[in-house]
């Protein structure tokens, strides 16, 4: 049952007697539950671990401590809040930020002042020493790790953070475990259940009928999808890297142990569950293994339970597939609305980057226009940067609809991001480039990429200046897209590449360090009194998140479109509610552009006059019936 309809069930609700509302809730979501559970465990063999699913849910239920038992009351019943315009989020490495949990609990300030109420921390669970891909190998679920504290220090800070309003996300990072988890400890001892718990092979030749359809994550450091382990003489999957094992969800054991894990997770305080590498969670010989039905069914099971268990925290899908398959880990059919709430918008990032490099926005509106509209309870996390790399997950049969050749167009944004050309302002790295394919991905933080970094270097004011309205331009789409707008932890002072990784032998050979840099509180501590690109990038920054708040229309109720302006330079969308509009536009070329503006007018835009871009703050005339944006220029045009 999706959020709504709880919450409609919920408010006529008087009682909050917390086992009455599980019963109900469990009432509502067994039916869906069972045929999920028994599509992917048969009924035959798996009765007596479908009792052992409802056994445990009570028991979960039990152990969640009151204070979070209330609060998933107050949030059926106040509707979605993840949906808000008053959410801005931020996602940061703890250990980058300011040291650790403590360090972090001190910079609720810094949140504050740039409005920023949401805050995704990278992983902090213990993970082995050495690589451990940046803590997504995770040697315990629930464990926080010696460098960042302890689980008391969790608890407080998330207890801080509820009393200031700020809601927190986790990974979950549920389709691998690393080489030095309890259960892979015991699968390398011998132990036949543990081994069962993961894809593990006497010999190679199930592995190589794997092999022969699945693509791989990092080709250049871990080649192939099976790594043999001497220890217990077999082998196991492991997907991304050698040291991260794959876990066998057609085992339900997997599945009972991984919720358990999961409740026990959200009842530190987490409020939304990021789901790692979700696409991945179910494999099959002949296939890519992933996007298969039985991942999504897998998906909706997990998302069931916590319904009935902890239904106050929601999931986040980090699927960075195609845009059509994406769309998908929201549920469709019976299970729409029953997956995950919120899902990464990473065709709009992809699409961003793409746009920034060839200067035009033909791309955009063919790959946004035709992904189907999303259930309606549920909204995305839209983002430029990450800790990751930039993928160019394009569709190809649009791009040769445009004229132009996929590969080439590939390898044009390698070669303009990743110093492949000299007149590229960019400043990126090549990711996993794979030579006998020519695909590879991108690195570097925002600031690099959109040409800040090349623009001090050569002390080019001109650079400097496009640079500094590109990043905002970049943020401005963002936080007025709907949903989520996640700033990455440095972008919001323009933060440069840290190359400091090459150093370190568990980094350097994932360049994807290069875009998690330290906070640079020094800069930060400046920001008032200097004239500097930080303080403008932030400055804007902080005035945009408090306008976006000031303004209901920003809200995601599907309440997007876009729209076309016969100029391929431009990007255009509009937000409504009822009778009030935004209409966002933005210039992606170095020149001025000219748009007729009629059509503005046909909106309604002018029927009080001039309206007010919220960005610059003034008033947009168009007497002359053209509008001209100069270059990397955002307006927030406001329906009078
Ligand atoms: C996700 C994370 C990425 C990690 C991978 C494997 O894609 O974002 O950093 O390498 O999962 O866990």
């Amino acid at each position: 049952m999706n959020q709504t309809s709880l919450h409609k069930l919920f408010s006529q609700k008087k009682s909050k007697n917390n086992k009455e509302l599980f019963d109900l809730r469990l009432a509502t979501n067994i039916t869906l539950i069972q045929k999920q559970f028994f599509s992917l465990y048969p009924e035959q063999q798996h009765q007596k671990h479908f009792q052992k699913l409802l056994d445990l849910l009570p028991k979960l239920f039990t152990l969640r401590p009151e204070e979070l038992k209330q609060q998933d009351f107050d949030r059926l019943k106040s509707g979605n809040w993840y949906q808000s315009e008053k959410i801005v989020g931020m996602q940061l490495y703890v250990e980058h930020f300011n040291k650790d949990l403590k360090g972090l609990h001190k910079r609720i300030p810094y949140f504050k002042k740039l409005g920023v109420n949401f805050l995704h921390l990278m992983p902090i669970t213990t993970r082995p020493k050495g690589e451990s891909d940046g803590g997504y190998a995770v040697n315990n679920y629930l464990q926080v790790d010696k460098k960042y504290g302890s689980k008391e220090d969790l608890l407080s800070l998330t207890s801080a953070f509820r009393k200031n309003g700020i809601y927190l996300m986790l990974d979950f990072v549920v389709n691998h475990t690393s080489n030095e988890f309890s259960w892979a400890k015991k699968a390398m001892k011998g132990d036949k259940k543990y081994q069962n718990y993961y894809y593990t092979f006497e010999d190679s030749t199930i592995p190589a009928e794997f092999e022969k359809t699945l693509p791989e994550v990092f080709p250049e450091t871990s080649p192939g999808n099976f790594t043999y382990v001497p220890e217990m003489k077999r082998w196991v999957m492991t997907v991304f890297n050698n040291y991260q094992w794959d876990l066998n969800y057609s085992n339900p054991e997997v599945f009972l142990e991984m919720l358990t894990n999961l409740v026990k997770l959200t009842d530190m305080g987490v409020d939304v569950v990021r789901f790692d590498a979700l696409a991945f969670l179910w494999k099959k010989i002949g296939t890519a293994s992933q996007n298969l039905p039985e991942a999504h069914n897998l998906i909706s099971l997990f998302r069931m339970c916590l319904q009935v268990v902890a239904p106050g925290t929601i999931l986040l899908a980090e699927a960075i597939v195609a845009p059509t398959d994406i769309i998908k880990y929201f549920g469709e059919e019976e299970k729409r609305g029953n997956e995950c709430e919120v899902a990464y918008n990473a065709s709009l990032m992809a699409l961003l980057w793409n746009s920034i490099a060839t200067k035009k926005t033909e791309l955009f509106y063919k790959s946004l226009m035709h992904v189907p509209a999303k259930p309606k309870d549920c909204t995305w996390t839209n983002y430029i940067r990450c800790h990751d790399d930039i993928g160019l997950g394009y569709e190809n049969h649009l791009i040769e609809e445009m004229g132009w050749n996929p590969e080439m167009h590939r390898k044009f944004l390698l070669d303009y991001y990743c110093q492949r050309l000299d007149w590229s302002p960019a400043t990126g790295m090549l990711f996993m480039y794979n030579p006998k394919t020519g695909d590879g991905r991108i690195t570097g933080s925002a600031a690099s990429l959109l040409g800040l970094e090349k623009a001090i270097a050569t002390k080019n004011e001109g650079l400097m200046e496009q640079a500094v309205a590109k990043i905002i331009m970049m943020h401005g789409i963002i936080l007025a897209f709907g949903g989520i707008p996640m700033i990455y932890a440095g972008d919001e002072i323009g933060t440069l590449n840290d190359y400091s990784f090459k150093k370190d032998v568990s980094k350097k050979e994932d360049n994807r360090w290069v875009n998690r840099p330290m906070q640079n509180w020094d800069v930060i501590s400046k920001l008032n009194n200097e004239i500097s690109p930080e303080s403008k990038i932030f400055q804007t920054l902080q005035k945009l998140i408090k306008t976006r708040k000031e303004q209901p229309v920003f809200a995601d109720t599907n309440n997007l479109e876009l729209y076309h302006t016969g100029n391929n330079h431009i990007l255009s969308f509009e937000r409504t509610q009822e009778n009030k509009g935004l209409l966002v536009i933005c210039n992606f070329d170095e020149n001025p552009q000219v748009i007729d503006s009629s059509w503005i007018k046909k909106l309604g835009y002018f029927s009080k006059g001039e309206p007010l871009d919220l960005v610059s703050g003034e008033k947009i005339g168009l007497s002359s019936g053209l509008l001209e944006l100069i270059p990397y220029q955002i307006i927030w045009l406001k329906k009078a």
